[in-house]
This record gives structure tokens, sequence and C-alpha cells, in this order.
């Protein structure tokens, strides 16, 4: 349920209305989620010989890549041609969604082809849909788990509102805001993040030497639970990074929340905050990410009483660098108004 709201939200500002709406694309789209793994699993073991013939049959046979292809090069190609209308002084209409933002997005000296824009886009579909999706589903589950902090979130989400939560670009809800980073700090979906190739020798301050050609890259699941950085790392702090002024405003004497960082900071920082990488590179898609888990999350909790069915089954697993949750686990959700 969470995957199939995110990739219809984002299938709206990627694709537009029109194919969010088109079932047959929509069920391609996430499918296209699962072999998109499944595929990259199989070719990484494989010699590179064969791997990238191996990797197209296998995408033939799964195919839910072909249809999403073939929906959207129509689109990229009127893209185009609009693009080249309007280089004309001709009107064309204005668009609003990441079809058009991939395509201004492509280098002036050597505009990307139909074909090069709709493969960047099915890149950007895996990898939005795929971490927003498990990042939500992880928080939700700790909703279930510290369900004492739903009666603060749910005073800051229906005293705020809607309307003002659209008004700031999805930055309101602060609490909220709070507490999905402390569940990404306690569970974070990828335990490797910020991977560089070294392009000519670099020295870390600890004087550690990377050779050119040498991966590197940072250990977010590490920092996260390290002392150092977070104090009591082990305990669910659902607003430990409130800044404390505001937090004695909102909410008074939340159980067991007695620990705050020494700096507050929001989901969508970067720098120590290793979700989203590092520098320029850093996601820049964290701000929509951000937005998007809010508005799910506070549609759960203003409209849901919610409970883990079995809070003690195992409800992830790790794969390589990764840690997923089961897709098994059941959320048992009970109308509120029906309460
Ligand atoms: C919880 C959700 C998300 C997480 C945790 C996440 C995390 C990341 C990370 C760790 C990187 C690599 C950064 C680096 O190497 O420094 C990245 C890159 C990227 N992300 Fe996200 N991301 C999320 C959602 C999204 C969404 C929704 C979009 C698009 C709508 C997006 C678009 C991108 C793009 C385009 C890059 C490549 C940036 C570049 O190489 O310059 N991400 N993301």
């Amino acid at each position: 349920m969470v995957i199939e709201a995110i990739a219809l939200t984002n299938a709206a500002a990627f694709f537009g209305k029109d194919l969010a709406c088109n079932k047959e694309f929509m069920s391609a789209a996430m499918n296209f989620i699962e072999q998109t793994l499944i595929t990259a699993e199989v070719v990484r073991v494989l010699p590179s010989a064969i791997a990238p013939f191996i990797g197209n049959l296998l995408a033939k046979k799964l195919g839910a890549g072909k249809i999403l292809y073939d929906s959207l090069i129509p689109i990229a190609e009127e893209r185009l041609e609009e693009k080249a209308r309007k280089r004309l002084g001709q009107t064309v209409p204005e668009h609003h969604d990441c079809v058009q933002w991939v395509m201004e997005c492509s280098p002036r000296s050597k505009p990307w082809s139909a074909d090069r824009i709709v493969h960047e886009l099915m890149a950007l579909w895996f990898g939005s849909v795929h971490i927003t999706s498990t990042t939500a589903c992880f928080a939700l589950h700790h909703l279930c788990i510290h369900s004492e902090y739903i009666e603060p979130l749910r005073n800051e989400i229906e005293s705020t509102g809607w309307a003002n939560f659209d008004k700031s670009g999805g930055k309101a809800f602060p609490l909220l805001d709070s507490f999905m980073k402390e569940s990404a700090r306690v569970n974070p979906v990828e335990s490797v993040s910020s991977r560089r190739m070294a392009l000519k020798p670099f020295e870390l301050s600890d004087g550690s030497r990377i050779e050119p050609g040498e991966w590197i890259c940072t250990a977010p699941r590490g920092m996260m639970a390290d002392a150092r950085y977070y104090a009591d790392p082990q305990k669910f702090q659902g607003f430990r990074f409130v800044d404390p002024n505001l937090l004695d405003k909102k909410v008074s004497g939340i159980s067991g929340d007695g620990v705050s960082q020494e700096t507050p900071s929001k989901f969508t920082d970067i720098t120590d905050w290793q979700l989203w990488g590092t520098g320029r590179s850093a996601c820049p898609g964290r701000f929509y990410a951000t937005a998007v888990m809010k508005t799910l999350l506070a549609l759960f909790i203003t409209k849901y009483d919610m409970q883990l069915e079995d809070p003690k089954a195992a409800r992830y697993f790790a794969w390589r660098t990764f840690v997923y949750p089961f897709a098994s686990t059941k959320v048992v959700l009970r109308p509120r108004s029906a309460v």
C-alpha cells in the first residue's frame, strides 16, 4: 500500500495526471521497481563480457520496462518537438513535471535524444519510488511501535492544517519532521552513502590516502548509532531533533523523550547527516521526498489508529548494504471516526 501511494504521487509529479491514472502504465511502473532490483542482482554477479546481453534479455522477458519505455517515448518526442517549435517563436504548452525537468537538465551543447530522456526518467523513477517508500514504511512501523507520539503529532497536524502545510512547501510539521528523521536514524534503508571514486590522490584528515581509481564511501548506519554524535543512540527519541523551545511550547512531557541533540536540525539537512549523501551530489529529491512522506504519514496519523498486527514479528531483513522492510508485515488500521 505504501509503495502504491508513493508511486501514484510520484507518477503525478513525474509524468502528469493522465499517465498516473492509466492502470496498465501504473502497474508496469510499480513492477519495474522489483524487476530492476532482480535484474541488477543477477547482472552484478555475471562476468562483464556477458552481463549486458543477459541483462537486456532478462529485462525484455520481465517486460515492465518496455511498457514504461513505450508509454514515455511519444511524450518525450512531443516535448522535443515543442522545444523546437518554441525556438521558432511559436506558442507551446507549459509543462511543470519531471519529463520537462529532465529535458531541461540535458547539456545545451549536446541535447539528449528522446531515448536518453526516457532512460534518465526510468532510472529516476526507480530510485525515487524505491527508497522513499521503504523509508516511509519504516516510519509507519515506528508510529505503531512508539504510539505515545501519535497524540502530539495529531495535535501538530490538526492545529497547523493542510492549507498551511501546502503554503510552507512541505516544510511545516517540525515534530513530524523530527520523528521521520529519528526513524531514518534508527532504521536507515541504505547503510552506505556518498560513494565516490578518487580521480587523483586524496588524503583524509586522519592521514588515510585514497589512490586514483579507488572507491570510498561513508557509513551512515554506523554514524547514526554512534554515541559521539547522538546521545543515547540506541533509544528511539522521536523529537530529539526539534528545537527545545518549540518542543516546550508544543508538547508537555512526552514520556521518555528526554534527549535532544545539541543543535536542532531538519530531516533535509546534509553535512554530517549522511542519509542524503554529500555536497553537490547530495540528493536533489530530498525536499520533495520529505514533503511526500510527511503528507503520507500525516494522512495515516490523522485518519487512523494504527498498530502492528504482531509487534514481536521480524519487520526487516538485510541484503548487502540495504535493510528492507518485509512486505508481509501487517499494520492494522482503524478509521478514527469509527472508534
Ligand atoms: C527517502 C528518500 C530518498 C533518499 C534517502 C535518497 C538518498 C539519496 C542518496 C544517498 C543519493 C546519493 C548522494 C551522493 O552520492 O552524495 C541520492 C542521489 C539522488 N537522488 Fe535521492 N533519495 C531519496 C529520494 C529521492 C527522490 C524522491 C528523488 C527524485 C524525485 C531523488 C533523486 C535523486 C537524484 C537525481 C540523485 C543523483 C544526484 C547526483 O548524482 O547529482 N531522490 N539520493
